[in-house]
């Protein structure tokens, strides 16, 4: 696997995301509510996706507050959503937006960490639900609306035990192995036949909930905050990585 480092110094111009429309999963909290609001901040309109609608809202306000672009909530459980409700949510936004151009797949679920002998299986299964599954059936029913856009780009978000296994790390591990995968295959199936570009991020020890619940002895201010790794994020979404796909990127 080819693994990149974002270019640490990155310097996103202003109007780097202008008149473009991108989809973020996760946006209610963490890496994904930072992330929505800095495609927000340099010129996105945003569509906030999360299971939270109290979450969404806030950072709905916040975006009009700091004057951005209209965003739209979709709130949705990736965990019990069926096939169905992405056809109705693909057709909805079909009907709304002319096209969209970035879909950032973040919201993931740790599940348990423990010893496979004795991982439970009902969580097994709903952490592929929600880091595996509903990316996949999130991204076939808006390849259309991608295919749309004269340049789009998808992200998927990796980890480090997606990239070399670790003890005791079980579904959560194998989920982020099976997402980079996920990220290889898609991007060679679309390389030569679309303008959509599809890449994977390791956002890295970073201060959210996630993580210290990963880590609760760890002092939480030793790891950066979301804020701190959004160069990455931007660089991935914007223009200046046109051209860079099947790609595993580092956000630091
Ligand atoms: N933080 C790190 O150090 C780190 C390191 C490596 C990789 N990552 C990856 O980075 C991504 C973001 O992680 P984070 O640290 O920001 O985690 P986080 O703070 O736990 O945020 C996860 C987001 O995903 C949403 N989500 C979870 N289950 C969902 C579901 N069933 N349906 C819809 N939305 C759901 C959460 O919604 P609610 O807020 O409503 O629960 C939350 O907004 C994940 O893919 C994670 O695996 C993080």
């Amino acid at each position: 696997m080819d693994t990149l480092l974002t270019p640490r110094n990155y310097r996103p111009r202003a109007n780097l995301l202008q008149g473009k429309t991108l989809l973020v999963t996760g946006a209610g909290d963490g890496i994904g509510k930072a992330a929505a609001l800095s495609y927000a901040a340099y010129g996105a309109t945003v569509l906030l996706l999360g299971r939270t609608g109290s979450k969404l809202e806030a950072v709905y306000d916040q975006i009009e507050a700091g004057g951005g672009a209209k965003p739209a909530i979709i709130e949705m459980d990736l965990a019990s959503a069926g096939e169905e409700s992405y056809a109705n949510l693909a057709d909805g936004l079909g009907n709304e937006f002319e096209r969209l151009d970035g879909i950032l797949h973040n919201a993931s679920i740790l599940g348990d960490r423990t010893p496979i002998q004795s991982a439970n299986y009902a969580t097994w299964q709903e952490v592929m639900q929600v880091n595996v599954n509903a990316p996949f059936i999130l991204t076939r029913a808006l390849l259309p609306l991608l295919q749309l856009s004269p340049s789009a780009s998808i992200i998927f978000t990796s980890s480090g035990v997606g990239r070399v296994g670790r003890a005791y790390w079980g579904a959560y591990a194998v989920s982020k192995f099976a997402t980079e995968g996920f990220m290889q295959v898609l991007a060679d199936e679309l390389e030569n036949t679309s303008h959509i570009r599809v890449n994977s991020i390791n956002p890295k020890g970073t201060n959210t909930a996630m993580r210290r619940l990963a880590y609760p002895a760890e002092n939480p201010t030793d790891n950066p905050s979301p804020d701190d790794i959004m160069p990455a994020y931007l660089f991935l979404m914007g223009e200046d990585s046109a051209g860079m796909t099947g790609k595993a990127f580092d956000a630091r």
